[in-house]
């Protein structure tokens, strides 16, 4: 396929990223390799962040089957990844294909759902999350979740971001007040409300409750976040700060975010796995995802031709 047809079959979103971030005389390869020297480098002047070659691995997937309704429903099958530390990865793929599923195997949020089980392994910090006698609260504190639909607690602002840490036992006020401050300025809500912290947050705009939400899984200090269609209910300019958050928050957390829309993925993520029917079709540099995938079926789905 030519870069032109490509184009063509690529939504407005994604034509800009490729547009803006390549250059028309080279082929797809030679813009990839290009791509990736043009961003290690502007990684490299910033001195604690390695290239994206050299970092860890944050969640590794070994061999993963998961079946509900008591084994009579398979639906994800030898699922094999490694989610690079620092880094965003997007989940797509067509509506039922497994994305929610396997994102919350990963801090075990499956578990709440009856007759589920798990074969594989998910190594996160090292030690597989499924051995027995893992911590499971301490695992979700470590990988946080967030949800498609905000979810705030019918209290005040200030109390949905201190829940986690006063249920883990933080009691001295001013370190709390210092956590709410710190959660929310991250989570680019600390301007919108720092005078309301008292008032309840189910005042609260949609995107600044999801926003809220967000802080709130931060101030569990997670290593992970996991985010379900974080925007799906947020108007463009919600999406939006929701979206450049994400990019802000790579740098201290590594972050999966499962979106049905290409031009979110090809905006906010660093890498992209593309799920079909409950296998991993496709998982690469999201560059290489929306401009040369290997996988005719990847193909098929970015150009909008099937889900
Ligand atoms: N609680 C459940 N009980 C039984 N089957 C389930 C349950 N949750 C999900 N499934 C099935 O597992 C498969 C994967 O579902 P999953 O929710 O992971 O898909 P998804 O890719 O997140 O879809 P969507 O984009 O619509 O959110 C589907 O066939 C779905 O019907
Ligand atoms: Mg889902």
């Amino acid at each position: 396929m030519t870069a032109k047809q490509l184009k063509n079959l690529t939504n407005k979103g994604i034509d800009k990223v490729i547009e803006t971030s390549t250059t028309k005389t080279l082929d797809f390869e030679e813009k990839t390799e290009d791509l990736e020297l043009l961003s290690e480098e502007k990684l490299l002047t910033k001195p604690k962040k390695l290239p994206l070659s050299k970092r860890g691995t944050a969640i590794e997937i070994n061999h993963v089957d998961f079946y509900y309704q008591h084994g009579n429903k398979q639906a994800l099958f030898d699922i094999n990844m490694k989610i690079k530390e620092n880094t965003v990865t997007a989940f797509i793929g067509p509506s039922g294909c497994g994305k929610s599923t396997i994102l919350r195997s990963i801090n075990r949020m499956n578990d709440l759902v009856e007759g589920t089980a798990l074969e594989g392994e998910i190594i996160v910090n090292k030690s597989n999350v499924y051995d027995p006698g893992v911590d499971v609260a301490r695992l979700r504190t470590e990988v946080g979740m967030v949800f498609q639909k905000a979810n705030p607690f019918p209290m005040s602002i200030y109390d949905n971001v201190a829940f986690g840490p006063r249920s883990q036992g933080v009691k001295d006020k001013a370190a709390l007040n210092q956590i709410v401050e710190d959660s929310l300025r991250k989570a680019a809500l600390w301007d919108d409300v720092k005078d309301y912290l008292k008032d309840s947050a189910l005042g609260l705009s949609g995107g600044q409750q999801q926003r809220l939400c967000i802080a709130r899984a931060i101030a569990m200090r997670p290593k992970i976040l996991l985010m379900d269609e974080p925007t799906s209910a947020l108007d463009p300019i919600a999406t939006l700060k929701v979206e450049e958050l994400v990019l802000k928050l790579k740098d201290e957390y590594t972050i999966v975010i499962v979106t049905h829309s290409m031009a979110q993925a090809a905006r906010v993520s660093d890498y992209t796995a593309f799920f079909l029917q409950g296998e991993l079709v496709e998982f690469d540099k999201t560059k290489k995802i929306f401009t040369n995938p290997k996988d005719k079926k990847t193909e098929d789905y970015i150009s909008g031709r099937f889900g």
